[in-house]
Parts: structure tokens; sequence; C-alpha cells
């Protein structure tokens, strides 16, 4: 469903990926990992439109969108939910949900309550402006944000990344309904037991190149703990 061929991306002069290429099969979790620094975000920056590529393509079902803008990925099917979450904090809950129906281009309505369903915590804080929730409900609501977009393909920066453990349980049961459901996941993990727990499979990067790449059974083998080990 996705797929990413020989990406390039600079940061100015800096260049960050050299030429790194992953598929992710229709309604599989495939856990990008890696260690700090080594390319992930701008990989996913670069998947989502944010970050302009040099060289390569971006595909989704066969079409090309490496030059498309990001509310268009959206539209066809992309959902991103950034590293640190990054909700806008004066909105509130309901508000940053409204938004985000808007730049897909007004979904059903139906889809705020799905979100809902997935974390129900987040109902009773509609009225609540963003920018007070927890960090665990604030990264609850960027994955729900992200899902009122109804995406085909959703892209998770850390969605774990700082989030007391009682969260992290929630939202690591909610990418496995999601994965359950048919959505196929890109997900930036650093935690390994995590990703043993939810991928199908794994792309492990360093220094903004593929390293390795496979089922997610082989993630307990020593040669892919030494590639993570920091
Ligand atoms: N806006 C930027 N301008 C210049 N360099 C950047 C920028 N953002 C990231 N970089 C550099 O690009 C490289 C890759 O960063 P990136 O954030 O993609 O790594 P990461 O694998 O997501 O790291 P982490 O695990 O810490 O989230 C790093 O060397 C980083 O310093
Ligand atoms: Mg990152």
């Amino acid at each position: 469903m996705l797929a990413v061929e020989n990406l390039q991306v600079s940061y100015g002069r800096a260049q960050v990926l050299f030429g790194v290429s992953l598929t992710a099969p229709a309604g599989s979790l495939v856990c990008l990992m890696g260690r700090n620094g080594v390319g992930k975000t701008t990989l996913l920056k670069a998947i989502m439109g944010v970050l302009p590529v040099r060289s390569g393509a971006v595909r989704l079902d066969g079409r090309e969108l490496t030059r498309l803008a990001v509310h268009e990925r959206v539209r066809l099917g992309l959902g991103y939910v950034p590293q640190g979450h990054e909700t806008f904090p004066q909105l509130t809950v309901a508000e940053n949900l409204q938004v985000a129906r808007e730049t897909a281009g007004n979904r059903r309505a139906g889809v705020v309550d799905e979100a809902f369903d997935l974390f129900p915590a987040l109902r009773g804080l509609l009225k609540r402006r963003a920018g007070f929730l927890s960090g665990g409900q604030q990264q609850q609501l960027a994955i729900a944000r992200a899902l009122v977009t109804e995406p085909r393909m959703l892209l998770l920066d850390e969605p774990t990344e700082g989030i007391q453990p009682s969260i992290v349980r929630e939202i690591e049961e909610a990418i496995r309904q999601l994965h359950a459901a048919g959505l196929t996941i890109l997900l930036v993990e650093q935690y390994l037991e995590l990703a043993l727990r939810l991928a199908d499979r794994f792309v492990i990067l360093d220094a903004g190149e593929v390293v390795r790449a496979g089922p997610a059974g082989e993630l307990g083998d020593e040669s892919v703990r030494r590639l993570l080990a920091v």
C-alpha cells in the first residue's frame, strides 16, 4: 500500500536521508526503529509532505504523492501523528477534531464518535483547551485528530514517548485495535518490547539508511538488538 523509493532528504546542505526505501503492505503494522537522530522523524515528515524531498518517490496504492501538498495527502488517505503530539493548545478538544475534519474535507460526523470509542476519556474533555490536558491525553487527542480524517494509512511518531504507563497501555491497545480493524500503520517506536508485541514487520534506520528490515520475529535476534543499543 505504501511504497517509499530511494528517498533523499536534506536540511539545507546537511543531508539526513540517503536513499531510503521501504514498503508497508495493506493491513500491515510496520515498526520503524533506530537510535536517536538517525532520521525516523525526517522520514515520516517526508512521507507526509511536511518536508520536501531532494529525490525519490512516495506512493500510496500506486499513486505518486511525492509532489502533493500535505492536505492533498490527507485527502488521499494518509494520517499523521507527529512526535510530541503537537495539538493546537489554544483550541478545545472538540475544536482540534473539527479542524482536522475540515482539513480532510468534511468527513462523516460519526468519525468523532468512533475516535472517542477508542479513547473514552476524551469524551468528557470536549470543552477543555488542549493545552490544559496531560501529556498522555494530548497524545490521545493527537491520535484521535488523525483518525477523524479517516486515514487508510496511519503514520505514528513515538506515540508512547514520555507518557505515563497507564496511558501507554491505552495507546498500545488502541493501536492494536486499529491494526485489527485493517488500518495500515507505520509506527516509530524505540521500545523494543512494545514493537515485539505490536509489529508484523520492522525496518531499522541508522545514519539515514535502512540497515535491516524483516518480519517482527527477528526483532528478538541479538544482531538486531545490537543495532538498537545505545
Ligand atoms: N529542522 C532541522 N534542521 C536541521 N537539522 C535537523 C532538523 N531536524 C532534524 N535535524 C537533524 O536530522 C537528523 C535526523 O533527525 P530526526 O529528527 O529525523 O531523527 P529521529 O530518528 O527522529 O530522532 P529521535 O529518535 O530523537 O526522534 C539529526 O541529525 C537532526 O539533528
Ligand atoms: Mg524523531
